[in-house]
């Protein structure tokens, strides 16, 4: 029996709409419930040969191309480590003159490693990544995790310093707050790239050893644990290739080993050879000489290709890298607005910036100042009203504001105190500034010196090196005379890298070192200056008494161009001064506090697979709240393979009440105790014994404790 035609209708009305549904229905890699790999095959298989070229090179200096017939927009590119870029034109370095380009400063990289602080770390990155989302931006340049090798590198201050595990906790820790606003970071500079001397020429040699121990750790931990989908190869050559088209580093090691499923993209004009850099593991081109289509990614790749030279599968998997750099962060679905120097953002600009300060020194209680105990402070010094945001290089941005020091102190007591400025150093001093700022400190009550460096090109600054550790501009004298008239001077040192301080660390009882604080720097100076909040920054880097101590200079191994051969191994920074017993100026991992930290009761539990967990008890012994770094490294008696006297592989900031106590435990992985053996090739943790080292600074250990290993196994 037929059914009646009132029930067939719909069911005729369905079979007629299911094409034009299907026709409607949206191709599948544009539906985000799909899994990615399903959505990038999906688009993949649709793209010309052409078009897959196209998303190999730039478009204009800070983008590539889009593919609009099949909805793919344009993927826009902006540094930088510690906040976006203004905009720069599209064609030119010249700066677009834009207004609606500004961002929040944050602290730079190496204020951020100073203060021990991932959680901080991870805020710094989520500002970072609503920031670039609101200004369309895709991928971030940045973090820069190059080690601290020489101290006159002029790109320290874009770096978190001497140590792999400190970088690589504080860089993991950033992406993954980066990323999760929908925005890819491009980890920066694959690899070695440990100086700005000849960066572009220079071809640096090293054991593998000290390639995986020391330069790659924080690369694999940024690959492995932040999920980092994109890595920028560095200018300088590897072992007599180009990072650009270094198989080892990007084939080998970024890609097969590590699993990398990113996009691996050039410095700009940082790639030589077509054929070298499609073989070598590169993935994207960019650069900023125009025509675009005469990049080796464009024209000349597409013409590989057809000649049969590069296989079209070779660029699939670069397309496909792309794709799915694109689809994993999706650029083509409902994506976060973004936001702007929001609270929120200054917020952590201000807390990044207060953490990161470093006491260095507090004779006497010189700090804190107590405003209801002085009439006059005089304030002194280029760097007290220098703005340090517009410089660096690429790394530099405009701010939306950026509280000079001078100004957070005269916000913070300005309005009950005579404070006095006088330049005394710099570029715009002119003559008898020197004098003028002496007799501004013998009339007040107490100096305060802001010195250190800038970002102008021969101090920390892309493109060249210092030339040495000594602070320019006679800031020595300066303060010597200063601390002469006034014997309550402070220093506040702004910088980015090490310096040395000739004749006068002695004379003065008090000095902070602040880094480049961002835009909040003057505010969060202040709140430490007068006591609103204790200091609790360690320093990522060792400050060496003289340059000659420091290993790549003791070694001669820091060459202006040429071969560079790392001659000093795993023995960069504090692992060179303590293994050598050569004492430093300030060790790494050093900072005071207001309050004073006592630990004891260490105990170290042995866990399954040969790890181990230490615990200690950190008790806040002064009168005022505060933070410390409790720092774990760990010693080898025995080892077969030199190893350095100790390494960091632990640390924790614990925030305690004045008599607080608390138990802190550190777990320790497997590979906490191995070491690379290139016989292997491998990881290793060799059955020994070994002491676990607890303490607030490399060179002040509190707490020794013993820990066995049982068996030498392979650690992964
Ligand atoms: C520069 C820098 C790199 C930066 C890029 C784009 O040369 O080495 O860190 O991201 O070019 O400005």
């Amino acid at each position: 029996m037929k059914p009646p035609l009132r029930l067939l209708l719909p069911l005729l009305a369905a079979a007629l709409a299911a094409p034009l549904a299907a026709a409607d229905a949206p191709p599948l890699y544009r539906d985000p419930s799909q899994p990615v790999e399903a959505r990038v095959e999906d688009l993949l298989r649709r793209l010309t040969l052409e078009e897959k070229v196209s998303l190999l090179h730039a478009d204009s200096k800070f983008s590539t191309a889009g593919i609009p017939r099949l909805g793919i927009p344009e993927r826009w590119m902006s540094d930088g480590p510690h906040g976006v870029r203004e905009e720069i034109g599209p064609y030119t370095w010249a700066k677009a003159g834009r207004t609606d380009d500004f961002s929040t400063y944050l602290p730079v990289a190496t204020a951020l490693a100073a203060t021990w602080n991932p959680d901080l770390a991870r805020a710094y990155g989520t500002t970072i990544g609503q920031e670039a989302r609101k200004r369309g931006k895709d991928i971030m340049l940045g973090p820069g995790l190059n080690i601290q090798r020489t101290p006159l590198c002029g790109r320290n201050f874009e770096y978190m310093g001497e140590d792999p595990w400190l970088t690589s906790r504080m860089a993991v820790a950033s992406v993954l707050g980066a990323q999760a606003q929908d925005i890819a970071s491009c980890v920066k500079h694959f690899a070695a790239n440990n100086q700005e001397w000849e960066r572009r020429k220079v071809d640096v040699r090293m054991d593998e050893r000290t390639l995986r121990e020391i330069y790659l750790p924080a690369f694999r931990a940024v690959v492995q644990e932040g999920h980092a989908w994109a890595v920028m190869s560095a200018y300088n050559k590897f072992r007599g290739e180009y990072c650009s088209q270094n198989g080892h580093l990007l084939n080998d090691i970024l890609k097969k080993e590590w699993g990398f499923p990113g996009i691996v993209v050039s410095d700009w004009a940082a790639t030589h050879d077509t054929l070298g850099s499609a073989f070598g593991g590169l993935d994207v081109e960019m650069g900023s000489d125009l025509p675009w289509q005469d990049f080796y990614f464009a024209g000349p790749l597409l013409a590989a290709v057809r000649r049969g030279e590069v296989p079209e599968a070779l660029i699939d998997d670069k397309a496909r890298r792309s794709l799915r750099v694109m689809i994993a962060t999706h650029v083509l679905d409902a994506r976060p607005p973004g936001s702007i120097n929001t609270p929120a953002h200054q917020g952590t600009a201000r807390k990044v910036a207060e953490e990161a300060i470093v006491l260095l020194k507090n004779e006497g209680r010189a700090l804190p100042l107590d405003p209801g105990r002085l009439r006059s402070i005089a304030v002194i010094g280029e760097n007290a009203v220098r703005l340090q945001a517009h410089g660096g290089e690429s790394s530099e941005l405009k701010a939306f504001y950026e509280v000079s020091p001078l100004e957070g102190i005269l916000r913070r007591v300005g309005a009950r105190l005579n404070v006095t400025y006088a330049a005394g150093y710099g570029k715009s001093a002119d003559p008898g500034a020197l004098a003028r700022a002496v007799e501004a400190a013998r009339a007040a009550d107490v100096a305060i010196v802001v010195g250190g460096l800038n970002h102008d090109s021969g101090f920390d600054c892309e493109g060249a090196d210092r030339t040495s550790l000594a602070l320019p501009y006679g800031q020595d004298e300066l303060i010597r005379q200063v601390s002469a008239a006034n014997p309550r001077t402070i220093v506040v040192l702004v910088n980015g890298s090490p310096v040395t301080m000739d004749g006068w660390l002695g004379r003065v009882p008090a000095l902070v070192e602040a880094w480049y604080p961002g835009m909040e720097g003057g505010n969060a100076l202040a709140a430490v200056l007068f006591g609103d909040v204790n200091p609790s920054g360690k320093l990522p880097c060792t400050f060496p008494r003289r340059l000659e101590d420091s290993p790549a200079h003791a070694l001669h191994a820091y060459v202006e161009e040429g071969v560079e051969e790392y001659k000093e191994g795993l023995l960069v920074g504090y692992r060179w001064y303590d293994t050598k017993g050569i004492e430093p100026l300030f060790p790494f991992g050093f900072g005071l506090s207001y309050t004073r930290f006592d630990y004891s009761d260490l105990a170290v539990a042995p866990g399954p697979g040969g790890t181990a967990v230490a615990s200690f008890t950190l008790t806040n012994s002064g009168a005022r709240a505060g933070a410390e770094v409790a720092e774990l490294y760990v010693h080898e008696e025995r080892p077969r393979l030199e190893r350095p006297e100790k390494e960091l592989k632990g640390f924790r900031k614990v925030y305690l009440q004045p008599g607080e106590s608390r138990r802190v435990a550190i777990a320790l992985a497997a590979r906490a105790f191995a070491y690379y053996d290139p016989a292997r090739p491998g990881w290793v943790a060799q059955a020994d014994d070994f002491r676990i080292l607890v303490g607030s600074s490399s060179r002040d250990i509190r707490l020794q404790g013993a820990f066995r290993r049982t068996e030498t196994a392979a650690v992964p």
